[in-house]
């Protein structure tokens, strides 16, 4: 009686057993996978937070499909600030970019037509196309001295029934952005082919060198849709705030505006409190940002100090975001390894195959763990490793 779509394989996978059966046994671990910024022991304006939600406007209902215009014009300004033009009136709420993503995906696609996305990237794109019935074709980045996008491949993974490019701008867990020479690439072949740009751009604050990535959000060289939100720029994924810009040569652009705000006026989804909130959600940013920037440098410095005292591991380079990839000998898969270092180590950490790196030899860290724990947890995963390979 259910739709296929549904027919997931619910069946917990090795590592989260192992995890389950760690956590049932009482036995205390090293969490090297959380990216929860609300759990990682940040600083935030709590007052000031919820005082925010206190906002007697909210009382009143204000039916609008694309989001209250003072919250958009909040978003419109955070754009301003890093010196991108983005109009109100391109500007979509939703309450995560989760849904974004679906608004997009409804608009562009047809139940079996195909978006293109990175690999390896952000894990919950596979659930996200199945609920839309739309599905992903997989385009390589490749790993020389630094992420990059494999065009030759992009370009023979499009078929008559692709609609659009995702791009994660910085992708998680690579951390590299994409490139003004690959953005113009970008351009032209989705411009050539009628094939939309859909941005996510959650990471966009958090580049390591402190400088401002362009944004897709103003991007006119193709249709294009950029997803951003507070789950990560203010590290306030509980408040369930997030937008969609519309850009792109004119008149497509219009055509897009109207398809979606019928979307968007179906659903409705954001709440007031929180919309009313979104001026003073996108100010704590500055405070999270700064926090959590000296933080992943503190730990990444760490974790280079520990990687120089041995010959076993390495990391790739990272541009920005939250995590660090390790390359390992690949002499066995990386969920093996994974469990043997909850089981034996006390520390957990993320193999590479969960975010669809191709070949084993990669496990995933993330940079926003506590620094005393960072520490230890690096200290004793370099440990098992070193013993288990030399
Ligand atoms: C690349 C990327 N996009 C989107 C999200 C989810 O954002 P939201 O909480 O707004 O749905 C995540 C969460 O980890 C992510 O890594």
């Amino acid at each position: 009686m259910f739709a296929k779509r549904t027919n997931w394989n619910m069946t917990p996978n090795r590592l989260s057993e192992a995890l389950a059966a760690h956590r049932a046994a009482g036995k205390p671990f090293i969490d090297l996978t959380v990216s929860n910024p609300t759990e990682c022991g940040f600083e935030y304006d709590g007052a000031a937070i919820l005082d925010a939600l206190r906002n007697p406007a909210a009382l009143a209902y204000e039916p609008n499909p694309r989001g209250l215009e003072s919250a958009r014009r909040a978003v419109a300004g955070y754009y301003a600030d890093r010196e991108e033009t983005v109009s109100a009136e391109d500007i979509f709420l939703t309450t995560s970019t989760s849904e974004a993503y679906s608004y997009v995906f409804r608009t562009l696609c047809d139940p079996g037509d195909e978006l293109l996305i990175p690999s390896p990237s952000y894990p919950l794109f596979d659930f996200l196309a199945d609920i839309q019935d739309v599905s992903l074709v997989r385009y390589p980045l490749l790993y020389d001295h630094g992420w990059l996008i494999d065009f030759h491949a992009l370009e023979q993974a499009i078929t008559p029934r692709t609609r659009g490019v995702i791009v994660v701008h910085p992708n998680n867990p690579t951390g590299h952005f994409a490139k003004h020479g690959e953005i113009a690439k970008l351009n032209s072949i989705c411009s050539a082919r009628e094939l939309a740009i859909i941005a996510d751009e959650v990471f966009l604050d958090f580049a390591l060198d402190g400088s401002r990535a362009a944004s897709f959000a103003a991007n006119r060289g193709a249709a294009t849709f950029t997803l951003s939100g507070l789950s990560k720029i203010s590290g306030l994924p509980q408040m369930k705030a997030a937008w969609l810009v519309v850009s792109g040569p004119q008149q497509w652009k219009r055509e897009a505006l109207a398809r979606l705000e019928v979307i968007a006026d179906t659903y409705l989804s954001a709440n007031a409190p929180v919309q009313l909130a979104i001026p003073r959600f996108l100010e704590e940013r500055h405070g999270f940002q700064k926090q959590v920037m000296s933080r992943v440098r503190r730990n990444l410095a760490e974790l280079d100090r520990q990687l120089a005292g041995q010959k076993a591991v390495s990391r790739l380079k990272v541009e920005a975001g939250w995590c660090a990839v390790l390359r390992v000998p690949a002499t066995r898969s990386d969920e093996d390894l994974a469990i043997e270092l909850l089981a034996v180590h006390g520390v957990s950490v993320h193999p590479g195959h969960f975010y669809g790196f191709p070949a084993a030899g990669n496990l995933v860290g993330s940079l926003l763990v506590p620094e005393m724990q960072f520490r230890r947890g690096i200290s004793e995963a370099l440990m098992f490793v070193e013993q288990v390979f030399l």
